[in-house]
């Protein structure tokens, strides 16, 4: 079917921004049913789906231990300030307000390089005192480290939760991933905690590596990692229980989807640690 033909088929508006080429942060947010998208950026998250066709549920489940992992570090590990690098558009439940919803005087930083989803999330912003949303590269910590308005926002000398959900498999392995959140954590007080989601070369089919090269050849780049790999990045960082696991065994709320009955879950692992 045509593009043309798909929007018709769909209802899919026109107008600005339809000539944009696909970007993850709209594809993400198309495939969890939102509505900050472009006709580029549908075209590739269907070839997603063909590929995978449990997908929504794949990026549910990541939006799912986001919430879980910010009530972890808010409620249990106490912390008071959040760094949220590749935030995405906002969609229901935002760090921010999962947050809040624990401790509202909870200082969060949103960080993204994607012009769209800055618009978004300063106009949702725009009154919350406790929250900014900062234009900056996972890919240049020196730059974000140095960042004014982060510096002023969050304070290097309490304990801060670094979280990085859904982004440190779009940096390619010649971009130095572990290098650059090396950096990170060093830049980090102890007592402090990072969080990471991280997609998976998982599996004996090939889904994995199909979805990738959609990723790469849609979006531009992709390096979905082993779960010895995601591992590997926690450095010296200590695990909290249970460790790397799937996305779904990162402590399951009672009824939530299983590994068992979803196959997809196994395409995504996570760890939170503390430093420390
Ligand atoms: C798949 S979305 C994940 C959104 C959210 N963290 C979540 O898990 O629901 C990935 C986000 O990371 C952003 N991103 C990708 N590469 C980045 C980079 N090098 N620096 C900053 N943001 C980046 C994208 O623009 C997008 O908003």
């Amino acid at each position: 079917m045509s593009e043309q033909q798909q929007r018709t088929a769909s209802g899919w508006q026109t107008g600005p921004g339809e000539a944009a080429p696909p970007n993850i942060a709209r594809v993400y947010d198309y495939l969890l049913g939102g509505k900050d998208n472009f006709p580029a950026d549908r075209i590739v998250a269907q070839r997603i789906e063909e590929t995978l066709p449990e997908v929504q549920l794949g990026v549910r489940a990541q939006r799912a231990v986001l919430r879980r992992v910010v009530r972890y570090l808010v409620g249990e590990a106490g912390l008071r300030q959040l760094l949220d690098l590749g935030s995405g558009l906002p969609t229901a439940d935002n760090v921010h307000q999962i947050a809040h919803s624990v401790d509202p005087a909870t200082r969060v930083v949103y960080v993204d390089n994607d012009p769209v989803v800055l618009t978004h999330a300063r106009a949702l912003l725009a009154d919350n005192p406790q929250t900014v949303v900062v234009a900056g590269d996972l890919r240049d910590p020196a730059a974000l480290l140095t960042d004014e308005r982060l510096r002023d926002h969050l304070d290097f000398e309490q304990p801060i939760g670094l979280l990085l959900c859904g982004i440190l498999h779009y940096v390619l392995d010649e971009e130095e991933p572990a290098r650059i959140l090396g950096e990170l954590v060093a830049a980090l007080p102890s007592g402090s905690y990072v969080f990471l989601h991280h997609l998976l070369a998982a599996g004996d089919d090939q889904e994995a590596a199909a979805t990738e090269a959609v990723l790469r050849q849609g979006v531009g780049r992709a390096q979905f990692r082993t779960l010895d790999q995601v591992a590997a990045f926690l450095g010296d960082l200590t695990p909290v229980d249970p460790g790397v696991v799937t996305v779904s065994q990162w402590r399951p709320e009672a009824g939530a989807p299983s590994l068992a009955d979803n196959p997809v879950l196994r395409l995504a692992a996570v760890w939170v640690a503390r430093k420390g």
